[in-house]
């Protein structure tokens, strides 16, 4: 069965590509490489033995779009990856981030549309979620709401998604609340590999721990939680892969358009999961704490039980797996993709 993957090329795009090859999928990747390396395409076929059909192309240009579905005539379904993700990025130049990733949404959208190809699923995210009041938070949240461009993004897409599918019916649509993805494939041939700066705590942990950066800034010990430290729902990226492959059975099922959070249910908090690292990989990361970072919630972590009654999935590797794998993938790429 052919599936489309857009943005296939990236982070946790290349881990789904995998984790469809393994259950013999047909998966075929579309990516503009804005952030992400060709190399990858050789990674997955080391893991895998499978060559994967590749098109270098930009979601935001729909005749590119256009060209793959009238190549590839039999795509049963789309899972949609690519887009800009950076969130403080995204304050800096918001009309980017609306262009891209609506303007690429609706692109594809309109290609499926034309070419009857009805099931889509959708990366979304928990920065969908407002000032939520209770934990965990579960997809019926009536408090939405961004802070930022990027998260508005996801928002606004949901939306447009929505009145598609309640426009036309025959549009099958997930939309993929994804939590805290960390970890890397267990061969530590593909993993995250970020432009610049890390933004995101593992990747500028696992840099710490390898040398390339020389303290890891803990952003805030005053925070209302036990150890003052924000907490936050981590999810290994092979899980989270493995959570696009229970969507697209439920596709299947014409079970039109459904949300679903994808994370551990657990909270784990800055230190925690900085300890959680020094103790799966046996070293020790200097760290400081340092101011707040403007925008972080105190805690966010996700009531999973709808994928787990509904999609039959949940997530299984734990925090020291997680920390394992990221490490795994760094200390063996310390410059990523580049040899
Ligand atoms: P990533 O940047 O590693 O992968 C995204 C891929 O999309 C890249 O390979 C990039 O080159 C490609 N791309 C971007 N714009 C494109 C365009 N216009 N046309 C074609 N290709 C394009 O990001 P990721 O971490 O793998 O995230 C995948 C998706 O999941 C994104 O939509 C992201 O917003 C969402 N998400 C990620 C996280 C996270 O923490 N990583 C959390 C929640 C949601
Ligand atoms: N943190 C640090 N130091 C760092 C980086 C992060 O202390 O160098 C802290 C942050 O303050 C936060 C926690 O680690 O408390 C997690 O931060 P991340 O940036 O790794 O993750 P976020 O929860 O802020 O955001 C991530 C993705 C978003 C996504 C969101 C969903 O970056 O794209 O999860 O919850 F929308």
């Amino acid at each position: 069965m052919k599936i489309l993957v857009t943005g296939g090329m990236g982070y946790i795009g290349s881990h789904t590509v995998v984790e469809l090859i393994n259950e013999g999928y047909e998966p075929i990747i579309l990516d503009n490489l804005s952030n992400s390396k060709e190399e990858v395409l050789n990674r997955i076929k080391l893991i895998t033995n499978k060559e994967v059909k590749f098109y270098k192309a930009d979601l935001c240009n729909i005749e590119e779009i256009d060209n793959i579905f009238s190549i590839e005539k039999d795509i049963k379904a789309v899972i949609h990856f690519a887009g800009l993700k950076a969130v403080a990025e995204s304050v800096r130049v918001p009309l980017s981030y609306y262009h891209n990733n609506i303007v690429g949404t609706l692109n594809l959208a309109q290609t499926m549309n034309k070419y009857g190809v009805y099931n889509l699923i959708f990366s979304s995210s928990a920065t969908v979620y407002g000032k939520v009041k209770t934990m965990p938070v579960r997809e019926d949240e009536e408090n939405l709401g961004s802070i930022n461009p990027y998260g508005r993004t996801k928002l606004f897409i949901e939306e447009m998604l929505k009145d598609l599918q309640n426009s036309n019916p025959k549009f099958n649509i997930i939309l993929l609340r994804y939590f805290n993805p960390i970890g890397a494939h267990e061969s530590g041939l593909i993993g995250e590999d970020p432009q610049g700066i890390p933004n995101n705590l593992m990747p500028y942990i696992t840099q710490v721990a390898v040398g390339k950066r020389e303290i890891l800034n803990v952003f805030g010990n005053d925070y209302n939680t036990p150890d003052g430290t924000c907490i936050r729902d981590y999810i290994h990226v092979v899980d989270l892969a493995k959570g696009h492959i229970a969507s697209i059975k439920k596709l299947q099922e014409n079970c039109g358009l459904q949300i679903y959070n994808l994370g551990m249910s657990k909270g784990v908090s800055v230190l925690e999961v900085v300890h959680a690292f020094e103790k799966a990989n046996n070293l020790k990361l200097p760290y400081v704490i340092t101011e707040r970072r403007p925008g972080d919630v105190d805690e966010l972590y996700a009531d999973c039980s709808k994928a787990l009654n509904e999609l039959g999935w949940s997530a299984k590797k734990d925090i020291i797996d997680m920390c394992k794998d990221s490490w795994n993938w760094q200390k063996n790429n310390p410059k990523g993709y580049d040899k």
